[in-house]
């Protein structure tokens, strides 16, 4: 097999630990016969400065026909947040109707995690990841004034909170059984109720789940107090958001945090990403740890129909990080490349 992949680094430690995940997944492809003809994509921060813009006007149509797409970070501490999200990432989740964002998060022997005593941790958040809280409709109005307002509308379609509790209780199938959903329909009293409803009867058709709807609030504590006691946790954009970092800090580090955007049906390319930025605190140095990014790359391969080649790069780094091998922000002193050098050793025996 062969795929094309976009490949767009962006900015701070993208540019580090992109070239990680790539050279992983090149030295599977020999070990694993397929091969991957990567499209390099200067997009991001400097292509702003020089253009106005984070993607070409018809960057969204240069990646169309790719087979998946891998993405390093975007955000540089001279450029609002919001312009550098809204005008690359969204739009590439929105063209490619990505409504999906998966985020693994799992205790690691050699990551050290801020859960007491033994406790472990094995989640998947499942996201909503086009639609929710994350809308366009709304405005600030009489600005300036005292009594000035903001609004924002949420969006809930049955389309959309069907779809994505279909694709949670899939992924509970073929795990341990249990779904969860985040709720807060004591509080939000229109969406939430609409999205329990929707999600209870899309779960339905799935014998072989069960499903627990927990309020948001409640779950963040349960995230922290009582891991073990979740598997799959279908929530909408923001909550999903959050719970979904709230989860990679106890696994240990937002280092060590994957996440795919995808469209299942496979009618769009898929993203891949670290679900970590820029860190602009330590771009430049060497020292990001490149775990998220290569695990990342992991989950492409799996998306692409390579699961023996994910399995293998997911073993590798796995057993390097308990061998001790580990970068700053896991209290150990190794560089990026040294740590991506060891993964690749293992990948070559
Ligand atoms: P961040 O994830 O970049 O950094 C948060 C903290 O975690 C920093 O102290 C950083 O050094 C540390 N960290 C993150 N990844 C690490 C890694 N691989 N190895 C070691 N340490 C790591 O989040 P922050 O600081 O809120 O945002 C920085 C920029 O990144 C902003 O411009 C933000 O908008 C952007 N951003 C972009 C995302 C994306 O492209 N998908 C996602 C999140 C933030
Ligand atoms: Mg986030």
């Amino acid at each position: 097999a062969s795929y094309t992949v976009d490949v767009i680094p962006g900015d701070g430690i993208g540019q580090e630990v992109t070239p990680a995940a790539t050279a992983c997944v090149d030295a599977l492809a020999e070990r694993h016969d397929f091969t991957i003809e990567w499209r390099d994509r200067d997009w991001g921060s400097d292509h702003y400065r020089s253009t106005g813009r984070m993607l070409p006007v018809d960057g969204l149509e240069q990646m169309a026909d790719a087979d998946a797409i891998l993405l390093g970070a975007v955000g540089d501490v001279d450029i609002p947040d919001d312009v550098t999200l809204w005008g690359l990432l969204i739009p590439i989740r929105r063209e490619f109707d990505q409504y999906i964002n998966l985020r693994p998060s799992r205790t690691l022997p050699g990551v050290p995690s801020p859960l007491a005593g033994d406790k472990k941790l094995d989640v998947v958040v499942v996201r909503e990841n086009v639609e929710g809280e994350y809308s366009e409709i709304g405005g600030r109005f009489r600005r300036g004034q005292p009594d000035e307002l903001a609004l924002q509308e949420a969006i809930f379609t049955r389309k959309g909170v069907s779809r994505v509790t279909r694709f949670a209780a899939q992924l509970a199938t073929e795990r341990s059984g249990r779904l969860v959903s985040a709720t807060k329909s004591n509080g939000i009293i229109h969406t939430m109720p609409f999205w329990d409803e929707v999600a209870r009867e899309t779960v339905a058709e799935f014998p072989g789940v069960t499903l627990e709807k927990v309020l948001v609030d409640a779950l963040a504590a349960r995230v922290v107090l009582a891991p073990d006691s979740l598997d799959v946790v279908v929530a909408s954009n923001l909550f999903g958001d959050i719970l979904s970092d709230l989860a990679a800090a106890v696994a240990g580090s937002l280092g060590v945090a994957p996440s795919a955007n995808l469209n299942p049906e496979r009618e769009h390319p898929s993203l891949f990403e670290p679900v970590h930025g820029s860190a602009p605190d330590i771009a430049g140095k060497g020292v990001a740890n490149p775990v998220a990014a290569i695990w990342a790359g992991g989950m492409m391969l799996r998306h692409l129909g390579q699961p023996e080649a994910a399995d293998t790069l997911e073993a590798a780094f796995g057993a390097v990080l308990a061998e001790g091998t580990r970068t700053r922000d896991l209290g150990g002193t190794a560089s990026t490349t040294d740590f991506t050098d060891a993964v690749l050793a293992r990948l070559r025996k």
